[in-house]
């Protein structure tokens, strides 16, 4: 028996399953909203076999793009463009609907992933940063150091955002508090130079995290929200496994409702070791510690890893992102392998197996 087929509650929220489709920035946005492209991309990934199927990170604000080409949820034309999204999801597909909501911070006004995320020149429609600290991202002109006034806006247009993205009919609702982001860069000692009641000791470094995830909270009533954290800069000096289990330990007080762990990406200095399911002990040192619903992630391939990882307890749910990007339709394969039952639309069933012989051609593991 398989369990990462089998449901798992977060808060108000039953999966149908324990796999996940990590969120994955598209640059293919229209001033922010989706066009074609999120449509194709996202409605096929709710036929994935994917129990949750994360739509990719979001900005609050639209100066809070990564690129020219990232989602923002800032307004109502780019609300209703989300909301036929989420619509043709449900219409086609058996995923639940998560978004996840993040601002750039000094990793903003860059090229997309394809042109190496090059900050972007003046003439290039480069715009200006924001960041805890004016401290620039390896060769990005420095950002400017925010308010207390840009706090405010941040922490309200997270809520705005927020409650966009339930009137658009999502299911869930994650804060990007990692990979370099603006929150991180709050979290992060390596980015966080403030003297404020922001910056300095791990107790004011988390409070942003933590008053905008009590905005976004309150602004998504009965809808399931949680946190993508960070456990490890991979810098000396920067934040470490410790960081994330006292991070998640003060969002689970808060009532959130699972985290996702992850690491990396807060500076260029990062000496980080990458190799398969290397994430994996990070989710599950907050998972024991915690008790707390928490999502493993990063370089996960195969069903029996993915397998292993829920079953053995390090998490409760596994996200993958480039083996969707590879192959869209990886969560049937991995029920197959692993003797459970995708969800199989009837439009595809013929091709299902074990009535397709062609599955036991490409993967011996499903001969007859
Ligand atoms: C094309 C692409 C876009 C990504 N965009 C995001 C994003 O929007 N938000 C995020 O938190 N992570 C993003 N990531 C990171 C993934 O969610 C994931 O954490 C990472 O790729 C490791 O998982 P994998 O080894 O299964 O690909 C992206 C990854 C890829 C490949």
């Amino acid at each position: 028996m398989s369990t990462l087929f089998t449901p798992v509650e977060i808060g108000p929220l039953t999966l149908p399953n324990r796999l996940v489709v990590a969120p994955m920035a598209q640059y293919s946005a229209d001033e922010g909203a989706h066009g074609p492209w999120h449509r194709a991309h996202l409605g096929m990934l709710a036929n994935s076999g994917a129990g949750l199927v994360m739509i990719e990170m979001t900005s609050p604000s639209y100066a809070g793009r990564c690129t020219h080409g990232d989602c923002s949820l800032h307004d109502d034309r780019t609300e209703a463009a989300l909301a036929e999204t989420v619509a043709l999801m449900r219409a086609v597909g058996g995923a639940k609907v998560g978004i996840q909501i993040g601002h750039g911070g000094r990793k903003a006004s860059t090229h997309p992933s394809w042109k190496g995320f090059a900050p972007l020149a003046p003439g290039e429609g480069a715009y200006e940063t924001i960041a805890p600290s004016p401290l620039p991202f390896g060769a990005a002109p420095a950002p400017r150091e925010m308010t207390p006034a840009d706090i405010r806006a941040l922490i309200d247009d997270h809520a705005a955002a927020a409650a966009r993205a339930v009137r658009a009919g999502v299911d869930l609702i994650e804060i990007h508090g990692a990979h370099g982001y603006l929150l991180h860069q709050f979290h992060s000692p390596v980015t966080n130079r403030r003297g404020d009641a922001y910056g300095g000791t791990a107790e004011n470094r988390m409070r942003l995290l933590l008053e905008v995830f009590d905005a976004t909270r309150a602004a998504a009533p009965g809808i399931a929200v949680g946190m993508r954290i960070t456990a490890s800069d991979w810098i000396e000096g920067g934040l470490t496994p410790d960081d994330a289990v006292a991070l998640a330990k003060a969002l689970a007080a808060r009532g959130c409702d699972y985290v996702d762990v992850t690491s990396g990406g807060i500076d260029p200095a990062q000496k980080i070791t990458v190799g398969p399911m290397y994430q994996v002990d990070f989710a599950a040192a907050v998972k024991a510690a915690t008790g707390m619903p928490v999502r493993a992630v990063g370089l996960i391939a195969t069903p029996e890893q993915a397998e292993g990882i829920v079953a053995g307890g390090k998490a409760d749910m596994v996200a993958l992102a480039r083996a969707f990007l590879a192959s869209p339709r990886w969560g049937w394969w991995a029920a197959y392998r692993l003797g459970a039952t995708p969800m199989v639309p009837l439009q595809a069933q013929r091709a299902a197996h074990p009535a397709w012989a062609g599955w036991g051609m490409m993967d011996p593991a499903l001969s007859a």
